[in-house]
């Protein structure tokens, strides 16, 4: 095995599928530009999904190979560990209907023997063991043709495992889109087995998975059925801190000279703390962690994104308080994020030129929110003091779930600080009673995007259909307010807001957007049912449906009708009730064109 740096293993991979005929593609941002169904960009495909669909040809050619940025939310609970990241580099080639599973794992095969160095005794593989039965619906067969390509490699039976989807499946990167069986490459690190039933795959860290190719084949449609997509794509992607650490022989990804300076950074900034042994390593990790993906959504070159209460900006921010939070536990001082952020331009700017560029607002944007959440913390530290306070006066050891939910809830105080605080003063916390009173506000008020903080992905579906539905409110409310002339135009979803244009001479007045809301919120606590049904144009029409004037509609349409208050031709889908909606805020009213007017509204309980 040899000892490369991430800047040498970005050079080798590129030059090397440059030499089988791939174009060396830049990587792209990694704030997705043309796709709402995700957050960010969480794999080196997904800014290539219009290619691989087969929509359009690139422009590039048919092999491509590229180094993308990505972020993953979904396994936040994991950093800390050896293996886990939020941010990584992503190497990646891709055949798009040109060369399929045979050179694919040929040239993995070979990169990672030859080029790399591992010995093949190191590589296990995993590969899809298919689903269904033939002749009946759902079938998908099972990978043969990739194990015998191993096979032929010269990789033993028993180092190659028939894994189920869930394994050995990969896609698509948001709700719909391209997918397949995947072949999935892991290092053997030499350690012993956990159990009998260790095998790749497993998290005891014995097995770390470096490489995947994935068979791009299908396409998952918007009713979650995998579908043939016409065209043998190859999708592949090798994580560089994950094969820089099996390389180096580190036993973390951050021992290897990735992390080395933001690692001593820390060390170098932290102080006595009340943490030691491995739950001070896990802090470290979480900043380091927090901190490489916090700079480089900030610095990204299609910016835009501010810590905040919604989609991407949610998860900006949580991961920059997450990483305060776990800086204090290490006695780390006020003004670390900006420093860290210095050392992670530095270690990279010459790979990625934004986080030159871009330092300096990336520099304010942290010191606000850092400086935000420190008062959060301060001003939820002194009411936690309070009701310590209260409790010991008569006589008491537990606060409540609906306490420490309230000090999360109104003043932003994390169930963590509070378990964390109570521990010290000999107090207990209700957990449980926390969860409860978290889940009835939930049901209250659904918040646009704390889950899809944890799934890494916007619930596109839900959120999407929720703001469908608020659009058709929000056009009922404008015929009531404004008449009814004020024709929607045009209509835009994003997982943050929604955007609706509609005909209108002048700029509605404050009275106007006030009433506009009001009627619209009313009719979302009455808890309104949306049914749908499917009918003529023709007949829609006579009962007084809405339709798009100029649009083509087939002989079936759906007509969607909520209460009395709308009735609409549209496709959907929509909520069943309008309480699911939670509430619903103008933000902007402004002009669109000549006669034209333009709304932004948001839904839910978005703090
Ligand atoms: N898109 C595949 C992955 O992310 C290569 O693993």
């Amino acid at each position: 095995m040899k000892n490369l740096t991430a800047d040498e293993l970005r050079d080798m991979y590129l030059k090397f599928f440059e030499s089988k005929g791939h174009a060396i593609i830049p990587g792209a941002s990694v704030i997705p530009e043309n796709d709402p169904t995700v957050l960010f960009t969480t794999a080196g495909m997904h800014p290539l999904v219009p290619y691989l669909m087969g929509q359009m040809p690139h422009p590039a050619g048919t092999r491509l190979t590229d180094v993308q940025k990505c972020v993953r939310t979904g396994d936040i609970d994991e950093v800390g560990d050896s293996a886990h990241l939020t941010f990584f580099e992503m190497l990646g080639n891709w055949s798009l209907n040109d060369y399929f599973k045979r050179e694919a794992i040929s040239w993995s095969y070979e990169f990672l023997t030859e080029k790399l160095g591992f010995k093949p005794e190191q590589l296990n593989v995993t590969v899809f063991r298919g689903e269904g039965k033939e002749g009946e619906e759902g079938y998908i067969p099972a990978d043969e043709e990739a194990v015998e390509i191993w096979k032929s490699l010269g990789l033993p039976d028993e180092r190659i495992f028939r894994l189920p989807r869930e394994d050995n499946w990969w896609g698509p990167a948001g709700t719909t889109g391209p997918c397949g069986p995947d072949t999935e490459m892991f290092i053997d690190t030499g350690k012993e087995k956990c159990g009998a039933e260790c095998r790749p795959g497993c998290h005891c860290g014995k097995y770390i998975e470096i490489w995947n190719d994935v068979f791009m084949q299908y396409n998952k449609n918007e009713e979650g059925k995998f579908v043939p997509l016409g065209r043998h794509n190859v999708d592949t992607g090798m994580g560089v801190e994950r094969t820089i650490c099996m390389m180096s022989g580190a036993p973390t990804v951050y021992d290897t000279e990735i992390f080395a300076p933001i690692m001593a950074k820390i060390e170098e900034l932290s102080a006595e703390s009340q943490l030691s042994g491995e739950e001070r390593l896990r802090a470290k990790r979480i900043v380091a962690d927090h901190m490489r993906t916090a700079t480089f959504i900030l610095c990204d070159p299609k910016g835009g994104v501010k810590p905040g209460n919604i989609g991407a900006n949610y998860v900006l921010r949580r991961l920059i308080r997450r990483a305060v939070r776990y800086a204090r536990q290490l006695g780390i001082g006020p003004g670390f994020t900006v420093k860290l952020a210095e050392v992670i331009c530095e270690k990279y700017r010459h790979v990625y030129p934004e986080l030159g560029a871009n330092l300096e607002q990336c520099r304010l944007d942290l010191e606000a929110e850092e400086n935000r959440f420190n008062a959060t913390l301060d001003k939820g530290e002194a009411m936690y003091r309070k009701v310590a306070e209260q409790l010991k006066l008569h006589g008491q050891s537990q606060i409540s779930g609906k306490t420490a939910f309230k000090l999360y809830d109104t003043f932003g105080f994390p169930l963590e600080m509070t378990v964390e605080m109570a521990t010290k003063d000999g107090l207990s916390v209700d957990k449980e009673g926390f969860d409860e009173a978290n889940r009835k506000h939930q049901e209250l008020s659904r918040t646009t995007s704390a889950g899809s903080f944890k799934a890494g992905l916007q619930d596109n579906s839900e959120v999407v259909t929720r703001m469908h539905t608020a659009t058709h409110l929000l056009h009922a409310a404008l015929h009531k307010v404004l008449g009814p002339t004020a024709n929607q135009k045009g209509s835009n979803i994003t997982a943050e807001r929604l955007r609706f244009d509609f005909t209108w001479p002048e700029k509605m007045t404050d009275g106007q957007i006030k009433e506009t809301e009001k009627l619209v919120n009313d009719w979302i606590s009455q808890g309104i049912e949306v049914t749908k049904k499917t009918t003529t144009v023709e007949e829609a029409k006579n009962e007084g449906a809405m339709a798009l004037f100029g649009s083509k509609y087939g002989d079936q349409v759906s007509l969607y009708s909520i209460g009395d208050v709308s009735k609409e031709i549209c496709c959907g889908p929509h909520v069943s009730n309008t309480k699911e909606l939670g509430s619903f805020k103008i933000v902007k009213e402004q002009s669109s064109s000549a006669g034209v007017r333009r709304i932004k509204a948001v839904i839910g309980n978005m703090g």
